[in-house]
């Protein structure tokens, strides 16, 4: 189901259609439902990674707490937005991005016992004793929640490895301006159990407050990062209640989902330019495909899409269509990968009619090789 101000909004765009619909009060309804389900005192933070589009940072940026950033870029995007707190992560920061994070005041989610020297060395002539707020990633020694992109439990290129840890926090303590609030323990990406999910939050607020006792380290930071699910295949939701009955209540508890809050508000909207027919198969070729929205094709997946029928028809001849078959929605790429989705039953479709994807919020836009091809990019729609 397509809500009827994207509809609009997208049969109001110009011919040949190809566009993003963001939608403001689905990014505001989805960060209140998930701050209404956290315990006292949890921060929620917005991923600025999921989709770093300046009207949809701006929205989720005056209704959370703050913003995690992972790219120089990022964060002047998150500052020119105006947020509380700003967490910088990544595990490959320049010399330039962690002087701007520490000139930022950000928190900087540090990778790596280098990353800390260089972190110091940076901005040591500037900075007062404890002035540099720091959170330690680190890589768990075990497994972490279900999901995909796993980070932690296993060998990555994240974090810190949870044995190095006492060595990387006392290397902290000898360096002044530094001051360590914590740790940071994204996991996962798209984890759909709920139940696993406040699991996983309780295991590492848990280790949190008993690592920091043995090490002597106050403790009021333990960011667990995002991975809160959604599944575009339209089985599961991510149970929000049940996730928030079993979350633990800790004054530094922190999150920073961003697929959570940015899917469901974005969908991507492509013109069917062709509908033809080859060894028995259909396809809805579109003004548009996987250089725009990645998703589907990386992840190996079929999207959910619904047709926006367009009567209007400009040409003195036949309009192609198909009725009451499956049909495979490819794109305009010159590579047989610019898929969509596959074997989608549809009653009619026809040429000029209007494929609409849901759930293109997150990961969409943002992950896609927008420049292959050279083909226009899709219009940016704020409603
Ligand atoms: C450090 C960090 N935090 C937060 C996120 C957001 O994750 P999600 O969009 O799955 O909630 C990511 C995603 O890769 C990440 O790497």
């Amino acid at each position: 189901m397509v809500p009827d101000p994207v509809i609009e909004a997208v049969r109001s765009a110009p011919r040949p259609v190809c566009a993003y619909v963001y939608d403001r009060t689905v990014l505001r309804d989805r960060a209140a439902a998930l701050a209404a389900v956290l315990p006292t005192g949890a921060r929620l933070l917005y991923a600025v990674k999921a989709n770093s589009h300046p009207e949809v940072v701006r929205t989720l940026a005056a209704v959370v707490d703050g913003l995690e950033v992972a790219s120089g870029g990022e964060l002047e995007l998150a500052r020119s937005a105006g947020t509380r707190t700003i967490a910088f992560s990544g595990p490959a920061k320049t010399d330039a991005e962690l002087a701007a994070a520490v000139a930022a005041g950000c928190v900087v989610h540090v990778e790596s016992a280098h990353e800390l020297r260089r972190l110091a060395a940076v901005a040591e002539p500037h900075t007062t004793p404890g002035s540099i707020r720091v959170a330690i990633r680190v890589n768990r020694a075990v497994a972490g929640p279900p999901g995909t992109h796993r980070m932690t439990g296993e060998p990555t290129p994240f974090g810190v490895d949870e044995a190095e840890l006492p060595a990387a926090l006392a290397l902290a303590a000898r360096l002044p301006a530094v001051r360590v609030l914590g740790f940071h323990l994204h996991a996962v990406s798209n984890n759909l159990d709920a139940a696993a999910h406040a699991v996983f939050v309780r295991e590492s607020v848990d280790w949190s407050v008993r690592t920091a006792a043995a090490q002597g380290l106050p403790l009021s930071y333990v960011n667990v990062g995002g991975g809160l699910g959604v599944d575009y295949t339209g089985g599961t939701q991510f149970d929000l209640g049940a996730f928030g009955r079993a979350l633990p209540e800790h004054p530094g508890l922190v999150l920073e989902p961003g697929r959570y809050l940015a899917a469901h508000a974005g969908w991507y909207a492509a013109e069917i330019l062709d509908v033809k027919r080859t060894h028995g198969r259909w396809f809805a070729v579109l003004r548009g495909g996987t250089h725009h929205f990645r998703l589907p094709a990386a992840w190996r997946y079929s999207h959910p899409w619904t047709v926006v029928p367009v009567d209007e028809w400009p040409y003195p001849f036949a309009r192609p269509e198909v009725r009451d078959a499956p049909v495979d929605l490819v794109g305009e790429l010159c590579t047989p990968r610019d898929v969509l989705a596959r074997d989608r039953h549809v009653d009619r479709l026809r040429a000029g009619d209007i494929a609409v994807l849901p759930w293109a919020g997150a990961y969409g836009w943002d992950i896609s090789h927008r420049d292959f091809l050279r083909h226009p990019y899709p219009q940016m729609l704020v409603i």
